[in-house]
């Protein structure tokens, strides 16, 4: 049996708490992990100045995979954690495909995954001040999109369209994006040449929005640049049992670096401590992370074992502890 090599970052307020739980699903399951414990977040931060040093991120880079419960702390000014961590993992590691499944509840179990551009778009970056702190203040924040950026994304969207049920949603803002979102549209029509199989349809983000609420049964799997991914998938959290059922994969699907799984929730400050928070999302993670360094039978039983609990009330550890035996 292979062991894997996982950097493990509990993090802030409840990441560790919920993490504690995901590797006790590992075990459960069986799987042999060499772990590495990182203090990193806003609390490290709080402490030293320490955000993500180069060394820890060349650290990673012999590992199979990193664990991350959730980053960030009051008091700690708005970018440092989300810009100099989780983002810089992102783009230095470049994990460009953000994967997020959705399992309706009581809805025939109908579950759809966006996948959200990861590297690119509003997030990369580019933009700036002039005259700042004058009457005739200027900010800018550009929108970057490489034509490799978008199809490497849409290429993923369609491979996983392939492998589910052959349907394929682009989500963007076309008709008023004219730039970018021609740039996606013309990538989705160049991509979809190689999977004629895939039926393909195309929704602006704001009925999306309408869509999700009303209708989400309309959607297999959903491709969307890396904003609308990110509003979107809140969403998706929120109209599928709730945040704390929604999990994610930053993934680097070339396997040239390791891949990140983290809940989509955060660090919630209010209810840290507590032992209160649903450690689902973060189990979910890590069956997605052992789907992915090839574990598929331990993946299964703990995605079997959290889809037969997702009502589940109690702790964390009471919620942790009845998925580990249900494994
Ligand atoms: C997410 C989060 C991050 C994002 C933040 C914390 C930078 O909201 O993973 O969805 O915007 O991508
Ligand atoms: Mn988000």
């Amino acid at each position: 049996m292979a062991t894997h090599k996982i950097a493990v970052v509990g993090g802030d307020g409840i990441g560790p708490e919920v993490i504690a739980e995901g590797l006790k699903a590992f075990e459960a399951a069986g799987v042999s992990t060499e772990l590495t414990h990182y203090d990193l977040g806003g609390a490290r931060y709080l402490r030293d100045g320490t955000v993500l040093p180069d060394s820890v991120l060349d650290e990673w880079r012999n590992h199979d995979a990193i664990y991350l419960g959730a980053v960030g702390s009051p008091g700690v000014p708005p970018g440092v954690i989300e810009r100099g961590l989780l983002l810089k993992m992102r783009f230095e590691l470049d994990l460009y495909i953000n994967r997020r499944p959705f399992l309706l509840k009581g809805d025939n179990g109908h579950d759809f995954v966006v996948i959200r551009e990861n590297t690119e778009g509003t997030y990369a970056g580019e933009g700036g001040f002039l005259r700042k702190n004058t009457p005739h203040e200027i900010a800018t924040q550009g929108s970057v999109n490489t034509w490799r950026g978008a199809e490497r994304a849409i290429r993923y969207g369609f491979e996983l369209a392939s492998a589910r049920n052959n349907h394929l949603t682009l989500v963007h803002k076309t008709n008023v994006l004219t730039f970018s979102g021609d740039l996606w549209q013309r990538a989705f029509d160049a991509v979809a040449q190689d999977f004629p199989d895939v039926e393909t349809d195309y929704n602006h983000v704001d009925a999306a929005c309408i869509y999700f609420v009303q209708d989400p049964q309309r959607y297999d799997v959903i491709v969307t640049d890396n904003l609308f991914g990110d509003i979107l998938t809140d969403l998706g959290g929120a109209v599928s049992g709730g945040i704390g059922l929604a999990s994610s994969a930053n993934m680097d699907p070339t396997r040239n670096a390791p891949s990140m799984f983290e809940p989509v929730h955060g660090s919630a400050p209010d209810i840290a401590g507590q032992n209160k928070a649903n450690p689902i999302a973060a189990i979910l993670s890590g069956a997605m992370l052992l789907e992915f360094v090839g574990e598929q039978a331990a993946a299964d039983r703990i995605l079997a074992a959290c889809n037969a609990n997702l009502d589940a009330t109690g702790s964390t550890t009471e919620i942790g502890d009845l998925i580990a035996s249900a494994i």
